[in-house]
């Protein structure tokens, strides 16, 4: 199995620590396990700039699509990512922040749909959790199919030491994380999931190559494999989920439809 650890934290620190453990840990369960490390302090990926060549052009025109390519061709080439965060303002630091702002146009046309993922955060005492909801919420976003969480206040500047119960839970996390990233077994999505990702699907129907505003949103969801397809066509979904999800296609599509919620740009 191969898993990347994306370290979005400004130093190797308590975090860190706790990631560490997490790595042992399934390092002893799964010996076979190839570990890669991604670290952002050190990849110099510029701030978004906001052009929306993403949304519009593809992610293809980004300005940093040279760093961004290879990020998304490692996560891609992952069984599961670990991705671990210091709290700040209750938050994930920016280089994280920064990581899923070029990643936006992921939540229009979601696409990492095997990806599983470990959350690791730590806080002095306040925020830890909000930080791991904040970057889980990103990933369900852009598409993963599993994302396991573990937040932990580590009380201390530069002196944590994790103590019993915190590697007992990172331990857990790790293990129950790794057995899903090696199974490769593709979850249902839940129906909070399906909402967003059929509300794009139907609102890129008015924006094909031939409408007033071509998009790549609109390239995309038009696509035969995933124009009449309630999900990810690769994960297996009920009838009843199919059918939830053809509710949001079309409050999707009549609200695409409408003149004022017609997304324009400067030609
Ligand atoms: C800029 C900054 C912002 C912080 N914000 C919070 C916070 O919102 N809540 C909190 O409890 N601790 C906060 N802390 C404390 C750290 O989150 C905490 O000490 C963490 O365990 C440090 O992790 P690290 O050693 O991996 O950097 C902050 C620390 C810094 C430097």
């Amino acid at each position: 199995m191969k898993v990347l650890v994306i370290d979005g934290c400004g130093r190797k620190g308590n975090t860190w620590e706790l990631t560490q453990c997490a790595v042992d840990a399934i390092r002893g369960k799964y010996p076979d396990t190839v570990f890669e490390e991604l670290v952002l302090a050190k990849i110099n990926l510029p701030l978004c700039t906001g052009c929306s060549n993403c949304f519009r052009l593809g992610h293809e025109a980004c300005p940093h699509y040279g760093t961004m390519k290879d990020i998304i061709k490692k996560i891609d080439d992952s069984d599961g990512v670990i991705i671990c965060s210091t709290t700040y303002n209750f938050r994930e630091t920016g280089y994280i922040k920064n990581l899923f702002d070029h990643m936006c146009f992921m939540l229009h046309r979601p696409y990492f749909y095997k990806g599983k993922a470990l959350v690791i955060t730590t806080a002095g005492g306040v925020g830890q959790a909000q930080c791991a909801e904040s970057i889980a919420s990103s990933l369900a976003g852009i598409g993963f199919n599993r994302c396991y969480k573990s937040s932990f206040a580590s009380v201390s500047w530069n002196a944590y030491e994790p103590r019993e119960k915190d590697i007992r839970k990172i331990t857990q996390a790790a293990l129950k994380f790794a057995s899903d990233a090696a199974s490769g077994k593709l979850h249902s999505p839940k129906l909070k999931n399906l909402m967003p990702y059929n509300i794009m699907r139907g609102m890129g129907q008015h924006y094909t190559s031939d409408s007033e505003y071509p998009t790549m949103d609109g390239i995309w969801w038009t696509a035969p494999e995933r124009r009449n397809a309630a999900y990810f066509p690769q994960v297996k979904i009920s009838v009843f989920k199919r059918l939830f999800g053809s509710v949001f296609f079309a409050l999707g599509k009549a609200l695409g439809g409408f003149k004022n919620t017609k997304v324009t740009y400067r030609k």
